[in-house]
């Protein structure tokens, strides 16, 4: 039996994520920076989970307690085994590879993919595409992912002889002025075949400008001993560009939300303004969506068919249903029904849930409720711990009164209800079905089907008050000219 030519090993993933990232000038480890939503370390994981190698091991070091909870918090949704190994001291990426192999199985014997935790847009299609390369046959000994750097200062050069062949990588504090000279840059993503680079990592040495291992030594190794090395260029220098300080990660950060805005305009939405509009890596945007200018989309986020979202809108794990509208709105784990109109300066706190074409207006803020279908909370509102039924008004400038200073206590509220503006609903208590509730009212006890709740006492008017007990005041001198001119 022949095995076909692009048969694929098995394939063991390491992620370097020991160095300290000293340039972030940060309590944070490097790669627990966010970009689009998810850490640095949780992009690198998610894109190598997505090649579905046999094991994933991250290698970790300075703060290692911190990196190696995210790694264990990360594993969790990955579906793939993923295992730390330490590096006690950071003496370079070869020790930092070395560390990561001594958890592999001792006869591992397939492809070890290399990748680090700081390079934000790398994807398992560019992974992928490296492993492929690599399984080509015949089968190298090293594939190194490589870019051409528009300034390769600081990366390692990609030392090619005339026919093209990968004799080397030298790094640049190593290099001489014509080495310098070439701008095709290592990536510090490759593929080994695993026995090789076992015993060529035991042959490395420090003797370099850095006094380290580097991991980039195994290429002239593997070629001196007749190894085949591969070079695969990625057109796309931002798939493999690293973040060693806060000024790229904010410029990663903006070209991976361009991506994300424009994937989303491919599949139907209309983005007014990208420049303005974040989104998070994990948010959906159904079609004929509109967002306008100055709009966050965060967390788990799902915004339906149709729904118009901004401007200047933060919706963070919130679920905006079809044909929704949400204006100048905060929202944090929220859930908007279909056709619902929010806004403008809403704000929406967890397990808000708004039924199918309800209304949440201006100034009104809402937690913990549920606002059943058609039901409108139009102006100056305070909705918690409620449950509010179908085709209900709540007036103006209304309060549920849901903290007694020791206990949240929960508000009912029935169908077809209309309750007076300046309304204070005192929890608990019930509103039953169709009842209604006079201006000013407060309700501290249940209010039956169909009444018509007041509270307070008839109004009284004590005549001349003020002109009688404030006599030099404007107030005084108003009502008296009223009077004088009648
Ligand atoms: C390395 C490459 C260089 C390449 C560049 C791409 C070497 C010797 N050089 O250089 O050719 O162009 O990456 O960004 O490999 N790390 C550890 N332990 C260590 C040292 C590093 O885990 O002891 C990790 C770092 O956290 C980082 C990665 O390895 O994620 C790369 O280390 P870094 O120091 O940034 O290497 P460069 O000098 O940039
Ligand atoms: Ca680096």
């Amino acid at each position: 039996m022949t095995t076909p030519d692009t048969d694929r090993s098995q394939t063991a993933v390491i992620v370097l994520a020991a160095g300290s990232g000293t340039r972030m000038k940060s309590a944070t480890p490097k790669m627990l920076h966010r970009v689009c939503g998810r850490t640095m370390l949780g992009h690198a994981l998610h894109a190598a989970a997505g090649i579905h190698p046999e094991q994933i091991v991250v290698v970790v070091g300075h703060q290692r307690e911190q990196v190696g909870a995210a790694v264990a918090e990360l594993a969790v949704d990955l579906g793939v085994p993923v295992t730390t190994a330490v590096q006690e001291e950071q003496n370079g990426t070869g020790d930092a590879v070395a560390a990561g192999m001594a958890a592999l199985p001792a006869d591992f014997s397939g492809t070890v993919l290399v990748t680090t935790s700081d390079i934000p847009l790398l994807d398992a299609d560019t992974l992928r595409e490296v492993v492929t390369r690599h399984d080509l046959r015949p089968r190298a000994s090293v594939t190194i992912l490589t870019s051409t750097a528009p300034d390769p200062t600081g990366y390692g050069r990609i030392v090619r002889n005339d026919d093209g062949e990968v004799l080397r990588i030298v790094e640049h504090k190593d290099a001489s002025d014509d080495e310098r000279a070439i701008d095709e840059v290592n990536s510090g993503i490759y593929a080994f075949d695993a026995r090789v680079l076992r015993e060529k990592l035991g042959e490395l040495g420090t003797d370099n400008s850095q006094g380290e291992l580097y991991l980039t030594d195994v290429i002239q190794l593997a070629r001196q001993s007749n190894g085949l090395i591969r070079g695969h260029r990625v057109e796309d220098a931002d798939l493999v560009a690293g973040v060693n300080d806060r000024v790229q990660l904010a410029g990663l950060a903006a070209e991976m939300n361009r991506r994300l805005c424009e994937t989303a305009m491919r599949a139907g939405a209309t983005i007014v303004d990208p420049g303005s509009t974040w989104v998070d890596v994990d948010v959906h945007i159904g079609r004929d969506v509109t967002i306008l200018p100055g709009t966050h989309l965060t967390g788990s986020t799902v915004i339906g068919d149709g729904a118009t979202v901004g401007p200047d809108t933060t919706l963070q794990d919130t679920t905006v249903g079809e044909g929704a509208s949400v204006v100048r709105t905060h929202a944090v784990g929220a859930s908007i029904g279909p056709g619902a109109e929010v806004g403008p300066f809403a704000y929406l706190r967890p397990q808000a849930e708004l039924g199918e074409r309800s209304k949440i207006g201006t100034f009104v803020e809402v937690k913990k409720s549920s606002i059943g279908a058609h039901t409108k909370v139009p102006h100056l509102t305070y909705v918690g711990d409620a449950t509010i039924g179908e085709h209900t008004n709540i007036g103006a400038s209304s309060v549920f009164v849901n903290y007694d200073g020791v206990n949240k206590n929960r508000t009912v509220i029935g169908d077809h209800c209309r309750t007076g503006s300046d309304t204070m609903f005192i929890a608990p208590v019930t509103v039953g079905d169709g009842a209604y509730s006079g201006a000013g009212t407060v309700i501290k006890n249940d209010v039956p089907p169909g009444a018509l709740a007041v509270s307070g006492g008839r109004q009284r008017n004590i005549d001349d008050w003020v002109i009688e007990n404030r006599p030099d005041s404007g107030s005084a001198e108003a009502a008296l000219r009223t009077r004088n001119d009648s």
